[in-house]
């Protein structure tokens, strides 16, 4: 379901008021909330916002990720190190709460295999981006990735430039209790639009394994939708 926010100042601050209260409630319900983090830009600005909004439990919060570059985790284009710098440092999330995803291990299928030892059965709260070529985590058009059924986290080589990364499958998007999308951005509308009603073709536009979710949009990123909602 697309969420349409005029305000482009406003984006950024209601993505973040949106991801706090899920958090809060996912605790008040479950106990705890399992959340998984995407990289790109439009996410590490909604995550600045989140340590300064009042009363989220992070004591009772586990930190994952959608996928990761095969670099380490100070590299600029680690998606852990964007998230310690917008979001977990400033909220003081303590280490051993935030399981990075390890791609830039020498053995890295075995990194995969591990993480997904790691993943909780179900996140509570997957955040995800989407790429103009309507990819999303690192789940890229016509690649293999997306027809695995059975691992859960899985290497790939993918993206531009071409890296090596791990990500998450689709059964990880299908079986999260709570999904979040976030575009921003004219660049993003055809891919948008493809997604939530373009004919349903995954491995043309893998995000739209993420059509269920809550997609949070900008006018720009929402302007070749055809239905009003
Ligand atoms: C990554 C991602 C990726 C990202 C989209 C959107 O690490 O690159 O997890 O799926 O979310 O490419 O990125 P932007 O918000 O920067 O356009």
């Amino acid at each position: 379901m697309p969420v349409l926010i005029e305000s482009p100042e406003g984006f950024a601050e209601r993505a973040a008021g949106w991801i706090a209260n899920a958090i809060r409630s996912t605790v008040e319900t479950r106990g705890s909330c399992a959340v998984a983090l995407s990289g790109g830009n439009t996410p590490k600005e909604v995550y600045r916002r989140i340590p300064a909004l009042p009363a989220v439990p992070w004591r009772k919060v586990e930190i994952y990720f959608g996928d990761e570059r095969a670099v380490p985790p100070g590299d600029p284009s680690s998606n852990y190190r964007m998230a310690q710098e917008s979001l977990l440092g400033p909220a003081g999330i303590p280490a051993e709460r935030v399981h990075r995803m390890e791609a830039d291990r020498r053995d890295i299928t075995q990194a995969a295999r591990d993480y997904e030892a790691l993943l909780p059965e179900a996140l509570d709260l997957l955040i995800l981006g989407i790429g103009t070529d309507g990819h999303t985590a690192s789940l890229f058009p016509y690649a293999p990735s997306l027809a695995e059924r059975n691992r859960r986290v899985i290497q790939v080589v993918g993206g531009e430039p071409l890296t090596q990364r791990l990500t998450i499958t689709p059964p990880v998007i299908e079986t999260a209790r709570g999904l979040l999308i976030l575009a921003r951005g004219a660049a993003k509308a055809e891919a948008v639009a493809m997604a939530l009603e373009g004919h349903l073709n995954p491995t043309l536009a893998p995000a739209q394994l993420a059509r269920h979710g809550i997609w949070m949009l900008d006018r720009d990123a929402a302007s070749r939708l055809r239905a009003t909602y």
